[in-house]
C-alpha cells in the first residue's frame, strides 16, 4: 500500500505551479536564549572572543563569492558595524540557520552555537564592539562539522548553463543528471559544487530509477532551458528517493563505511536546487560529484522510507467565503494537478486510520496533521528529514512516543521553508518490528496571501506532511 502511495504522492507534487514565495521569514514566534546561568568573558572582545565563533560559524555563508555575501564578516570593521543585528540574530537563534531544537537527538553536522558563544557575543555588543588586540587572536580549535573528503569518480553537469528566471525572488529548478554507467555501482558519497555561490542556497537530491525517464524527457527543456519548475518536489508517478541535499559550508557528504545507496543503468540523479536571487544572478553549471563502489563490493544498502501525513487546514478567523470548503479545496487540486489529486485528502486519512472527525479541533491558526508508521522490520536509522512549505509552524519524527522511552528523532520547533535540511544521528538509532514512527506538521494558515481551505499539493499555497528515513535493514 505504501508504494502505491508513493506513486499518488509524487504525482500530487507534480505539475507544481511556478513558485516564487517571497521567503520571508517569521521571526515573530522566534524566543531569545535565556543566558541568565551562562558565563561569558568578563572583558569580551572582537580578536579574542568573537573572531574565533564567526569563521567557525559564519563564515563560510558571510564572505565573498557565499550565499550571504551581500553582509560579509571577514573584516572587523563590517563585524562592528553589524554587531546589534548579529546579536539579534544569534540571540533568537535565526542564525546560524540550523532548524532542530537541542531536543532533537545530537545530530552530526550541527550548525548551531552553544550557549557561551551565544553569550559571548551577547556580552561582546553589549560592552560596545571593543576590537581588542590582533594578538590575542587564535583560530577555533575545529569548526565540528565533521569534513570529509570523498573521491571523485563521477561528475556530472548540465550540458547548458541555466539561468534563473527573470522577476522571480527565489528561483525553485529541477535538474536531470542521466546516470551514464553501464553496471549497478554504489554511491558512497557525494558532494555539490555550485557554479555561483551567492545564488544557490540550498538543494535536494533524489535518485530516480528508469521509470521516470518519460516524465523527465517531457519536462526537461519544456520551456527552453535546463531543467523544470519545482516547487515542492520534482512531482512524478514514479517513486524517487531523496538521497541527500547539500547547504551552503556543507562538507562532501560519505555515507557510513559498508554502506551505500545501489544505482543501475538508466537511473537519474535529479536535483532540486533552490536560487536565491537577491544580489545576482548568473548561468549555472553547477557540478555534482560522486564517490562509487562497484556493485560486487556488498555494501549494505540503503533504504529510504517516505512518509506522509494528512493535510486539513481551515481558514484562518475572520476569512470566510466558498473557499473556505474543504470540497472548493479538493476541487481546486483537482483542477490544477489533475483527478488523482482530489482523492489524495481521503487517501490519506484511510493510510494513517484516521477520518476527518480526527481533525475537528484543527483552527486556521493552529491545524496539525500526524501519522503513525509501524516499522515494518528491524532496521537501523541513520538519518531523518521533514518536508513542509510556507504555512509550516512545526514539524517532527517521534519514535514510540506513547511508550515509556520516547526517542525525539527530528524536532523543528520553527519551520523555516529556506533552510530545509536531512539530518543524520550522530548515534544510529535501532529500531524493532512494530516500534511506532509518528510524523506530525502543524500549520498556520495566517500566513497565507490568499487564504482558503488548503489540502495536500504542489504549490506554494498548497501544503505537504512528509519526511523521510534513512535507514539500513539489520
Ligand atoms: C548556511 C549559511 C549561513 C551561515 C552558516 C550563517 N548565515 Fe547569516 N545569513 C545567511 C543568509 C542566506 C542570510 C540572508 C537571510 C536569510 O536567507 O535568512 C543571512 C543573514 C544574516 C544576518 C542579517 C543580515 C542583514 O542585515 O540582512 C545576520 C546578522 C547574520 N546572518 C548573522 C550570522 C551570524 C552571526 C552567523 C554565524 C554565527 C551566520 N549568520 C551564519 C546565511 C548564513
Amino acid at each position: 500500500m505504501r508504494f502505491i502511495l508513493l506513486l499518488f504522492l509524487f504525482f500530487l507534487s507534480s505539475l507544481a505551479a511556478l513558485a516564487h514565495g517571497d521567503g520571508g521569514h517569521d521571526d515573530d514566534d522566534a524566543k531569545a536564549a535565556d543566558l541568565s546561568a551562562v558565563a561569558a568573558p568578563d572583558q569580551p572582545t572582537y580578536y579574542e572572543h568573537v573572531r574565533p565563533i564567526i569563521e567557525a560559524s559564519c563564515i563560510d555563508c558571510h564572505s565573498g563569492g557565499q550565499i550571504a555575501a551581500y553582509a560579509p564578516f571577514n573584516d572587523p570593521q563590517d563585524v562592528i558595524f553589524a554587531a546589534q543585528d548579529i546579536k539579534f540574530h544569534v540571540v533568537f537563534g535565526l542564525m546560524p540557520p540550523w532548524m532542530p531544537s537541542p531536543e532533537t537527538l545530537p545530530l552530526k553536522y550541527d550548525r548551531s552555537l552553544s550557549d557561551v558563544e551565544i553569550a559571548t557575543i551577547a556580552a561582546w555588543v553589549d560592552a560596545g564592539a571593543p576590537l581588542g588586540d590582533p594578538q590575542d587572536y587564535r583560530p577555533a580549535a575545529s569548526d565540528g562539522l565533521d569534513f570529509v573528503e570523498i573521491r571523485a569518480d563521477m561528475t556530472l553537469q548540465l550540458e547548458a548553463a541555466y539561468v534563473p528566471d527573470e522577476d522571480a525572488r527565489d528561483d525553485y529548478r529541477c535538474f536531470a543528471y542521466p546516470l551514464n554507467i553501464t553496471e549497478p555501482q554504489f554511491i558512497t558519497g557525494y558532494d555539490f559544487i555550485p557554479d555561483v555561490g551567492e545564488m544557490a542556497h540550498h538543494n535536494i537530491v533524489y535518485l530516480f530509477d528508469e521509470t521516470a525517464n518519460r516524465a523527465i524527457e517531457s519536462r526537461n527543456y519544456a520551456d527552453g532551458r535546463p531543467g523544470w519548475p519545482c516547487y515542492g518536489s520534482p512531482g512524478f508517478t514514479t517513486e524517487g528517493i531523496r538521497i541527500g541535499g547539500w547547504t551552503p559550508g556543507a562538507s562532501p557528504f560519505a555515507f557510513p563505511q559498508g554502506t551505500g545507496v545501489l544505482i543501475k543503468p538508466g537511473h537519474h540523479l535529479v536535483v532540486q536546487m533552490h536560487y536565491n536571487l537577491w544580489t545576482t544572478r548568473q548561468p549555472d553549471r553547477s557540478r555534482v560529484v560522486l564517490q562509487l563502489e562497484a556493485a560486487e563490493s556488498e555494501l549494505a544498502e540503503f533504504h529510504i522510507i517516505s512518509l506522509a501525513a494528512p493535510v486539513e487546514i481551515p481558514c484562518p478567523s475572520g476569512t470566510e467565503g466558498p473557499q473556505c470548503e474543504r470540497e472548493a479545496a479538493i476541487e481546486r487540486v483537482g483542477d490544477l494537478y489533475g483527478e488523482i489529486a482530489r482523492y489524495a485528502p481521503g487517501y490519506l486519512l484511510r493510510e494513517c486510520g484516521q477520518t476527518l472527525a480526527d481533525y475537528a479541533a484543527n483552527s486556521g491558526e493552529n491545524a496539525s496533521g500526524a501519522c503513525d508508521y509501524p516499522v515494518p522490520g528491524p532496521l537501523t536509522l541513520y538519518g531523518v528529514s521533514g518536508h513542509m512549505h510556507e504555512l509550516g509552524r512545526s514539524f517532527r519524527m517521534e519514535l514510540n512516543p506513547e511508550s515509556e522511552a520516547p526517542l525525539l528523532l527530528l524536532d523543528i520547533p520553527r519551520w523555516d521553508f529556506h533552510w530545509q535540511d536531512r539530518y543524520y544521528f550522530v548515534e544510529p538509532v535501532q529500531v524493532a518490528h512494530g516500534d511506532i514512527l509518528r510524523m506530525s506538521c502543524v500549520w498556520d494558515n495566517s500566513l497565507s496571501d490568499e487564504p482558503r481551505y488548503v489540502v495536500w499539493g504542489a504549490g506554494t499555497a498548497d501544503e505537504m506532511c512528509f519526511g523521510s528515513v534513512m535507514a539500513l535493514k539489520q
